[in-house]
This record gives C-alpha cells, structure tokens and sequence, in this order.
C-alpha cells in the first residue's frame, strides 16, 4: 500500500467516533506503572508535586491515573476530538484536557513536575518533544514514556492456548492489518530504539494483565490504527473482526465471546530525569 494512504497522526485521530471508541475501549495505564514513575521522580524531589503533565493524553486514559499523586493534572492532546470526549469522561477534579502538540507545550519554562506520556511518544517529532521537555520541566523533574507492545487475549493456567491465540493475532496483526499502520506505529515493535536523551535515564519492561472477554478484546483491536484505516479503505468486505472472534473462539473452545480472559499487555517504560541545578 502506498504511504500516503496511511492517514497522518492528525488525521488518525481526528474522528469523533474513534475518540468514543477510545475512551471505552482503550485501557488506562495500571497503577503499578505510576507508582513505579512516582518513586523515580521522589528519589530526588519531595513531595508535594504541584503540575504533572500528560502529552497526547487521548481520552484521558494515561492522565486519570496521575491524579492520586498530582495537585493538578493537565492533559494536552493534538486532536480536539479526543480532548473533548476526555472532558466528557468521568475525570477526578484535579485533571483537565485541552488541546495542544507535543512540540510546542502551551506552559512557561520551568513549570511541570512530571511528564507523561502513554502510548503517544511513537507519533510526535522526537526532537521537537525533548526541546520541549527540558524546557518545562523543573530542574529534578521527570518523563515517563509508557510503551504498550502487542496486547494479546491471555487465559490462566492453559499455555497451550495462550500460544495458539498468540499465532492467531500475530498473523491478523502482521498479515490481515500489518500494512495498514503507518511506520511510526511499526517502531512500537523495536522499543529499544526509543531513548530519552537525559544522562539519567533507565527502561523498565512489566507485564500487566487486565481482566476482559473476548468481545471487549476485539473492541480494543477496533481501535487499532491499522485496523481503523483498513476498513476505511476496504468498505464493502465483511467486518475482519468476525473472522478474528470465530478464531479465537475456536482456540478457546468457547461458545461466545462474553467468555472472562485477560488482556495481557507487556509495557516498556522508559524514564528520564531533567538535570538539577548545579549539575547543568
Ligand atoms: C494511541 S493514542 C494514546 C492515548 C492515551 N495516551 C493512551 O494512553 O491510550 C495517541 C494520541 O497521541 C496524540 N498525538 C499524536 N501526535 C501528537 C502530537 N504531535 N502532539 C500531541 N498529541 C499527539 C493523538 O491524537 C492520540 O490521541
């Protein structure tokens, strides 16, 4: 497929419906990962922390989650689509949306305590983004980049049916979708490649699992950008997911897709800290 069929981030994630897909669908970042960035960001600050910043928050699911530790939460998204439907969510008091570009954070110098960023980082001009890291954040501050590789449907305790579903969504990823996602989302699958240019800096990997059922699966694979273009422009084919469901379900020997699993999802974390003053 040509590239330029491949919508651009803008585009992407322009659609009102996609952001109501998003919020429902999309999972928000689990508490383990914040704490993980919290207690960075506490060996060489105290609380309280005043101003945490996430940058292409989507609906909102990597914000909520920084509000327990955060006075305040700010939300900053490229897409007004997305921003509005975070507004509409049930938010804790202390988050806020609005829109803005990674390149050009709309805060003075010197203002944020923590930045995060879930899922986003792949889609913004990286050096840009840095520029304006180190602009915003406080001497000490810290960004966290919250990478989710491919998150696959996982039953406890059946091995054998975790890898035969594992082949099966490898194969609609790479084969059914794979020329659907732009590169930049392809560089999700080489995390490795993905740095923060700050001498203090390190990359954590977790697994996290999150309790779903098939169908809730394949509403999250709906919001996959490989997908959402494959169906733009392939209108008149059957819905590819009936395919997807039908496989699964053979693998799991089920009846339906209300059938309980989890979502396994193996998250690369990577975290940076601004320099002190002093050590500038
Ligand atoms: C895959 S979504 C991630 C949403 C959410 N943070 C999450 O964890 O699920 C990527 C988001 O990045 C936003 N985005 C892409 N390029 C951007 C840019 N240059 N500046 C700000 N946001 C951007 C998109 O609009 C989209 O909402």
């Amino acid at each position: 497929m040509d590239s330029h069929l491949i919508p651009t981030p803008s585009k992407q994630f322009a659609g009102m419906k996609h952001a109501e897909n998003y919020l429902k669908y999309r999972p928000e970042w689990p508490q383990e990962l914040v704490l993980r960035s919290v207690a960075f960001l506490m060996e060489k600050k105290s609380k309280p922390f005043k101003l945490a910043l996430d940058v292409g928050c989507g609906s909102g699911q990597s914000s909520r989650p920084l509000a327990p530790h955060f006075k305040s939460v700010l939300g900053i998204d490229v897409s007004q689509a997305q921003i509005e439907v975070a507004q509409t969510a049930v938010n804790p008091k202390n988050v806020e949306y609005i829109v803005g570009r990674a390149e050009n954070i709309p805060l003075p110098r010197n203002s944020v305590d923590f930045i995060s960023s879930g899922e986003s980082f792949h889609w913004f001009d990286n050096e840009a983004f840095f520029r304006e890291i180190d602009r915003v954040l406080t001497p000490g501050g810290c960004v966290a980049v919250y990478l989710y590789g491919r998150i696959m449907p996982w039953v406890e305790g059946d091995d054998a049916k975790n890898v035969k579903m594992k082949e099966v969504v490898n194969e609609f990823h790479d084969v059914t979708i794979g020329r659907y996602f732009s590169n930049k989302t392809k560089n999700l699958a080489n995390p490795e490649n993905l740095h923060i240019p700050y001498a203090e800096y390190k990359r954590e990997n977790i697994v996290s699992f999150k309790e779903s059922t098939v169908d809730l699966y394949l509403n999250y694979v709906r919001t996959l950008s490989g997908y959402q273009n494959y169906v733009e422009q392939n209108t008149n084919g059957e819905d590819i997911l009936n395919t997807l469901r039908d496989r699964l379900l053979a693998v799991l020997e089920a009846p339906s897709a209300a059938m309980k699993i989890y979502q396994r999802s193996p998250v690369c974390m990577l975290l940076g800290r601004k320099p002190d003053i002093g050590t500038r």
